[in-house]
């Protein structure tokens, strides 16, 4: 029985992969590389020493997707397919509900027909909107979302409650990440943005090798320790490794529909970031104080105990080795 990951040829997906490589799954990737390379797939096989199916789909195309389901026998989905830049969405709401929201409901509508009911989805704490309390439990209240990629996140989890309700034999994981940094230790994969990048700590690695001029730090008047944005850095690899453990929770236990955060449940500044960069790497970020970004919260960092309690996952790494393996890939990278 195999796993399969659509969009597992990017950057959560990619380092998911080879996390249940490495368990001994077998996993399906399918990616129709609109935000990924192709090579991304030789790197998996490269760190791993394992070999895996592909398929070069769109997941919205349902006859192509059928096929996948009729050619294999497909235990669980991890969907990480779909489109992730806020910016970009305010621009193209139709694109981005159409790819993220017509994707899940294809996919989910394959998957019931071909009886795989074990989901597992990449959900963003960006569905908490501005956070009535901090940390954020998995309680608190969602919407209120300020853009429609947040939306599309929104309306996903919905969908799957929805379908939970009218079908409790559907087993589904909705795991809400925080903010994923980092990449492999290999240096060999990690995060490709297209053009100027517009989060955090790729803008950093490409002032930090020269790429780009200066930082904008969008505002130092939040009501925080240093008043720049405090946010939940967690290593991409520590996020893969609790889709693993979502994964076997799933296959252990009873049907059910489940919420996780998955953070450190430690927020740093913008300016914690930069310096701890700064001292991990021996490079300087030259940055300027701007003002805020529209849309932007002071505040987001996760409480993580129920990922810890109920799927025994923690996560392992520090702002050091975030800011070290960002830094790795770039330079190993770069042009
Ligand atoms: P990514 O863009 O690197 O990966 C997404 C992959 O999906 C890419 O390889 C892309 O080519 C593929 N894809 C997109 N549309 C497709 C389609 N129609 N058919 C087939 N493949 C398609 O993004 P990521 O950072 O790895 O994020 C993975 C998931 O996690 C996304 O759903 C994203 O919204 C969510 N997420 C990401 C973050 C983050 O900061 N990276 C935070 C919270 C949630
Ligand atoms: N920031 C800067 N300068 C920059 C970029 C970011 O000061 O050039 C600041 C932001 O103002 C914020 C912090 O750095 O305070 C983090 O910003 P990011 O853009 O890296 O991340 P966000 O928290 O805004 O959003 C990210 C993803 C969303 C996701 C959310 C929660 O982009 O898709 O994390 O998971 F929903």
């Amino acid at each position: 029985m195999a796993i399969l990951l659509p969009g597992g040829a990017g950057y959560i997906g990619s380092h998911t992969a080879i996390e249940l490589l490495k368990k001994g799954k077998e996993i399906i990737i399918l990616d129709n590389f609109s935000n990924s390379k192709p090579d991304v797939l030789e790197k998996i096989k490269k760190i791993t020493g394992k070999e895996f199916k592909f398929y070069e789909i769109d997941y919205l195309n349902k006859e192509k997707l059928e096929k996948v389901f009729q050619e294999n026998k497909i235990e669980a989905v991890i969907n990480f397919a779909g489109f992730k830049a806020v910016g970009e969405s305010v621009n193209k709401p139709i694109e981005y509900y159409i790819n993220n929201v017509s994707g899940a409901l294809t996919l989910l509508e394959t998957m019931k027909k071909y009886n795989c009911k074990k989901f597992i989805f990449s959900s963003s704490a960006t569905v908490y909107g501005n956070p009535e309390t901090i940390p954020i439990t998995e309680e608190c209240k969602t919407g209120e979302t300020t853009n429609p990629y947040g939306t599309t996140k929104l309306f996903i989890e919905q969908i799957l409650k929805d379908l939970y309700k009218s079908d409790n034999s559907w087993d589904v994981c909705i795991l809400r990440y925080f903010n994923p940094v980092g990449s492999h230790e290999s240096g060999l994969i990690g995060e490709e943005p297209n053009g100027i990048p517009n989060n955090l700590m790729p803008y950093i690695v490409r002032v930090a090798n020269g790429q780009l001029d200066q930082l904008s730090v969008f505002g130092n008047d939040y009501d925080t320790p240093d008043g720049t944005g405090v946010r939940d850095y967690i290593h991409v690899v520590d996020l893969a490794k609790g889709h693993v453990n979502a994964l076997e929770k799933l296959e252990k236990e009873q049907e059910g529909i489940y919420i996780y955060n998955l953070g450190t449940g430690t927020g740093y500044s913008v300016l914690d970031v930069i310096k701890a960069f700064e001292k991990t790497t021996g490079k300087q970020v030259k940055y300027k104080i701007t003002p805020r970004r529209p849309g932007d919260i002071a505040k987001c960092y996760a409480d993580p105990t129920k990922a810890k309690k109920e799927l025994g996952w923690v996560a392992q790494k520090n702002i050091e080795d975030m800011c070290r393996d960002s830094w790795n890939y770039i330079k190993k990278n770069s042009k």
